[in-house]
């Protein structure tokens, strides 16, 4: 059995403590622990998850972190990271057989590290990802003076995970808290302390530790962009025409408009909410307006038209969709659609429940006076719906 031990028990203090611990904050919706969690969560080979948290943090623990049948409860940790490593260790089943230990402030460490760590660990030897360093090193003194170039082809920076034979780690710590009066900053120098062999395996820089607040606003990039890759983006069309007879209005995108004529229907015959409504139909499959509302019924006649929409709407919202944007264009050679097409616009958002009005969009065209429609026997619209569900980030 393979497990990991994720140490979140930190304050956070390099980043700020307004906001709380950093391993609580958001990156999108979803919590830096949350996303650690999921990454060893979704492996595979890794059975057990247990995190060590803040004794203050408990509240905070619930509402950032969701059940998982991998994920014991969380133990609390110590003043130190080398305390919380231990209490996170003492909290595994003894039948534990390799062991990583992670720091929650990594929240995208992908599954390829976490292979090559469980793989390079022996009985002995711990596994280290690390990744070479770009920047070339200099040291210098106090007053900022450089009095040396050190190179840098045997230097690494170490990350975690880091892994262990479960029982070897544990007694390496043990031994470091009977024995060792200073504090190791990682578990890879304990095992070196204890005389391990400690094996490096290619890290990632990706899998990068929040520690200012410049991290924090990449990672909430990087996790921006990850769940916009991640995200199924479908698009539905729609097309309508009614034609126009004795009357003196029209219904069109739910707005009544004064005119010298009407158009004819079933329903109220508004082609713009229909055309929408195919178009956000189209966007899973569900049919178009006539299988959902047949005009052979007679309780749709001289219905009005906002109800077939907002049963689409529902339909998508149901299927776990977010409409990210509908376009609709009406083409007429009268009435005038300009004048009506920012109240249209709100008809159609407050239909759908769209909050965002940039996101509802109304145009007009004319027919050039060719055709039915150019003759003004008809109104025709077309329309796009554009709708996003969800994503998850790809690591
Ligand atoms: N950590 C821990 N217990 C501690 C100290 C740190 O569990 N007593 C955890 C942190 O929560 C973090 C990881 O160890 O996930 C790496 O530590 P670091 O980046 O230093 O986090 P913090 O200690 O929280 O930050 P800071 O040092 O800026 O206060
Ligand atoms: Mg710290």
């Amino acid at each position: 059995m393979h497990a990991v031990v994720i140490v979140a028990a930190g304050r956070g203090e390099r980043l700020g403590v307004e906001h709380g611990p950093k391993q609580y904050r958001l990156l999108g919706d979803k919590s830096v622990l949350q996303n650690t969690i999921d990454c060893f969560t979704s492996h595979d080979d890794i059975e057990t998850v247990q995190v060590v948290i803040h004794r203050e943090d408990g509240e905070l623990y619930d509402n950032a972190v969701s059940q998982h049948p991998k994920l014991l409860p969380p133990v609390f940790g110590g003043a130190t990271r080398q305390e919380s490593c231990k209490a996170g260790l003492n909290g595994l089943p003894e039948d534990c057989d390799k062991v990583l230990l992670h720091d929650a402030a990594r929240p995208f460490v992908s599954k390829d590290v976490i292979t090559r760590v469980l793989e390079g660990i022996e009985r002995g030897t711990c596994a280290l990802p690390a990744s070479a360093i770009a920047d070339t090193i200099k040291q210098a003194d106090y007053k900022g003076e450089v009095s040396k170039t050190i190179p840098r082809d045997q230097l690494f920076l170490a990350q975690t995970p880091q892994g262990f034979v479960f029982s070897e780690i544990l007694a390496a710590h043990q031994k470091a808290e009977n024995e060792y009066s200073g504090e190791f900053t990682d578990d890879a120098a304990i095992a070196e302390w204890v005389g391990m062999k400690v094996r490096l395996v290619e890290g990632d820089r990706g899998n990068f530790k929040i520690t200012t607040k410049q991290d924090l606003a990449a990672a909430g990039e990087l996790s921006m962009s990850m769940s916009a890759a991640g995200a199924d983006i479908r698009t539905g069309s729609g097309y309508d025409v009614h034609i126009l007879g004795p009357g003196d209005a029209v219904i069109l995108c739910g707005i009544k408009i004064p005119h010298t004529q009407a158009l004819q229907g079933h329903s109220d015959a508004d082609v713009g909410l229909h055309s929408l409504t195919d178009a956000l139909l189209g966007t899973i499959g569900a049919g178009d307006i006539g299988s959902h509302f047949p005009p052979s019924d007679p309780k749709w006649k001289g219905a009005q038209s906002d109800q077939f929409l907002a049963h689409a709407a529902e339909l998508v919202s149901k299927n776990g969709g977010t409409i990210t944007n509908l376009d609709v264009t009406i083409v007429c050679e009268a009435p005038k659609i300009g004048p009506h097409r920012d109240v249209m616009r709100a008809r159609i958002a407050g239909i759908c429940n769209i909050d965002d009005l940039s996101r509802v969009s109304v145009k007009a065209t004319t027919n050039e006076k060719v055709g039915f429609i150019g003759r003004e026997e008809g109104i025709a619209a077309l329309a796009t719906a554009t709708v996003s569900f969800g994503g998850k980030p790809g690591v």
